[in-house]
This record gives C-alpha cells, structure tokens and sequence, in this order.
C-alpha cells in the first residue's frame, strides 16, 4: 500500500480548491482499512474518507492527517425472491455505474438516483436524494469499521438515522465508522406514478407513458444535464446549500413577503421551501461573488469560476445566506462536507 505525501486536495475535490493532505493512501480491501486506521492511529494523525470528492469541501489550511481514498469494489447479489433482489455493492464503486448495473437488471429503486457523481459508500452519508428517491428507501444495512471499537459492525437501516440529507454518519457519530459496502434491496415491479413533479413534467412534455427503470433513468439524466453543471467541465459540488425546512408558525411571515413562495408539506409539521427559490428572490442568480457564480440555471448550485481559495468560497457562501437571511429570516445551510 502506497502512502503518497503533501497531495493536492483540490485534484480530488469536484469543487478544485483547498491545500494539501499530509498524507493519502488508497484502500481496495476491508483489510487495509484496518491496517491504515490502526497505524495512523499510533501516530495520532486524524483519518479523512474520501470518495469522489463531490461533496467534499477543502479548506485553504489543508489536512494535517491521512486521506483514505475508499476504492473497495464489490457487486453481489447475495438474496433473489420473486419481488425483490438483495445486492451488496463496494463502497468504492462509483455510484452511476452501480446504478446502471441495477437498471440493466430492471431492478427499481434507484434509477431517480442517476447520474449522481460519487461513490457508492459515500451515498448513505448524507442519504443521497433526487426525483423523488433516496438511498434510505432502499438501503437495508451496511458494513463498516467501528473506529471506536476496532471491529466490524453491521449496521441496519434504523441504526443509520436517515433524515433529508442527514444520517449518523455526519451527525453524532461524525468519523466514527469506515463504510466499506452497502446492502441495496430493490424491485422487479416497474417504476409506479406519482413521480416528482419535475420528472412527470418530462414525461408529458414527451408524451412518455409507459415507465420502465431505463426510461426514468434516461429522463432524470436529461433533466440534470440540463440543470446540473458537469464538474469536470465547470468545478461544483452540485447542490451547494439544502433545502430550507421551516415549521408552520413561520410560514405566515414567509407568505408575507412573498405569497408565490413554494412550500411542500413534510407532513410531519415541517415544511420544506426549496433554497434555489430563495436565493434567486434574492437577486443572486447568475452573479459571481469573489470566483464562485450562482449558477444562473439553478440558484441551488455555485460553480468555482475563478475563486483563488477556499476562502474566497467562504465569503460568497456567507453573503448568499447573508442575502437569504436579511430577506426571509431563514438561516440555510451549506450540504457538503468539509475536511
Ligand atoms: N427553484 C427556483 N430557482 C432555482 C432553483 C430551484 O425557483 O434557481 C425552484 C424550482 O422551480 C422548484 C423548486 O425550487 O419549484 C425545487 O427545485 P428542484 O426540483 O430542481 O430541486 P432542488 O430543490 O433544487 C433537490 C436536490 C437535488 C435533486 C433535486 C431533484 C437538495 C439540496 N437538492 O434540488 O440534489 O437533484 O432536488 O430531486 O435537496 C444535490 O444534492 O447535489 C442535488 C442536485
């Protein structure tokens, strides 16, 4: 196993900024997860996981410990029934292909979730979503390395504590445990109406009716290469900031200010009023704050023009949630990780 030294973060980062790794090493078996964790703490250098660096911000700073590459690769189908089949992928497998691989086997489940840059381990972290899916719909458990206990756990869906884009992974047990493969039960039925708005919104603007895995999976990529910038073209971590999530007693206010503000029931008291919405009530769609655009087909996104640093990224974060909170008191919040 090769440890490399002083390695740019921003050659492995979608969003291209931030210094260097101290140290950074790839993991392609469970085996060499421990064996890198245990003696990197010996040295008492801390560990950073990192998948395709998507959602993944760098700091200016650097990181003075060792970035574990995750490149374990695994497809297994490990149960088959009439209904359903049970998979175990890699948590180095790349995400889209993954997804590609279940679509080919007209399975369901996470065909909405197409195109998604990344890797497979890192979905269940900030429970990956879009078109109307999300990885806690599908995922049944996942292995991974308890840092804290030095063994390997089984963790069931439950123990994930799956909310909008939210898990334990970077709540209260942030570092704690090494993804090294995660258990997918997904469909043999075709994929069912209602779908998200915007997808059924492409299926009668083609006259789609008929809906098979590929079908959907060939829209949502549509869609997105319409909406999402391509990171190896323009650098982005796709959505920048996560949809707002307000409780009833303010969405009289909210309606104050704007009586079109979209708002959609969580139906648990909360509601959630999309963040691309405010941003652009804001006046800073398609603007450029220090490098960093507000991209001008989705507000949601901010795409790394000419920003000189992490910081200059910062600063344009804290002015766009700055913007946003002057207008509707609403504090947003930013959705990729930052090592
Ligand atoms: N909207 C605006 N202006 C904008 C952007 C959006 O008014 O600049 C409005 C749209 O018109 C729509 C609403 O906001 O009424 C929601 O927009 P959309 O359906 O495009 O989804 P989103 O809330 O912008 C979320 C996810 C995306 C995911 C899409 C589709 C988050 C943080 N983002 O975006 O995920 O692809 O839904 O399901 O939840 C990602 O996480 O990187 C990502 C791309």
């Amino acid at each position: 196993m090769d440890i490399h030294t002083n390695i740019p973060l921003k050659n492995f980062t979608t969003m291209k900024l931030g210094g260097n790794a101290r140290f950074m090493t790839e993991v392609h078996t469970p085996e060499e997860v421990v064996a890198v964790y245990r003696n990197a703490k010996a040295q008492s250098l801390p560990v950073f996981i990192l998948g395709g660096g998507s959602n993944v911000i760098a700091k200016d700073e650097g990181f003075a410990g060792i970035v574990i590459r995750m490149r374990i690769l695994g497809f297994e189908i490990i149960a088959d029934d009439l209904n359903s089949t049970t998979i175990r992928i890699g948590a180095g497998e790349n995400w889209d292909e993954t997804v590609k691989r279940t679509v080919d086997m007209h399975l369901s489940g996470i065909e909405a979730l197409s195109a998604i840059p990344g890797t497979a381990g890192a979905s269940p972290v900030q429970n990956v979503g879009a078109y109307g899916q999300e990885i806690a719909d599908t995922l049944e458990s996942l292995v991974a390395y308890d840092t804290e206990n030095d063994t390997f756990v089984t963790l069931q869906k439950a123990d994930c504590g799956f909310s909008y884009r939210h898990s334990i992974f970077r709540g209260n047990q942030t570092g704690r445990y090494i993804i090294t493969s995660i258990t997918l039960t997904l469909s043999k039925t075709n994929p069912q109406p209602p779908f998200y708005k915007a997808l059924q919104a492409y299926f009668d603007e083609h006259s789609i009716g008929i809906f098979t895995q590929d079908i959907v999976r060939k829209a949502v990529i549509d869609i997105r290469t319409n909406k999402l910038p391509d990171p190896d073209v323009f650098p982005n971590t796709g959505s920048f900031f996560k949809n707002a999530i307000v409780e009833d007693w303010q969405l009289d206010d909210l309606r104050s200010i704007n009586p079109d503000i979209p708002i959609y029931d969580m139906g648990d008291g909360h509601f959630k009023v999309p963040t691309g919405w405010l941003i652009e009530q804001t006046g800073l769609k398609g603007k450029v704050l220090h490098g960093i655009k507000i991209h001008d087909k989705n507000a949601l996104v901010l795409i790394n023009e000419s920003a000189a640093s992490y910081r200059d990224l910062a600063d344009a974060r804290d002015e766009i949630i700055g913007a946003v909170r002057d207008k509707f008191k609403i504090q947003i919040e930013q959705e990729p990780l930052e090592i």
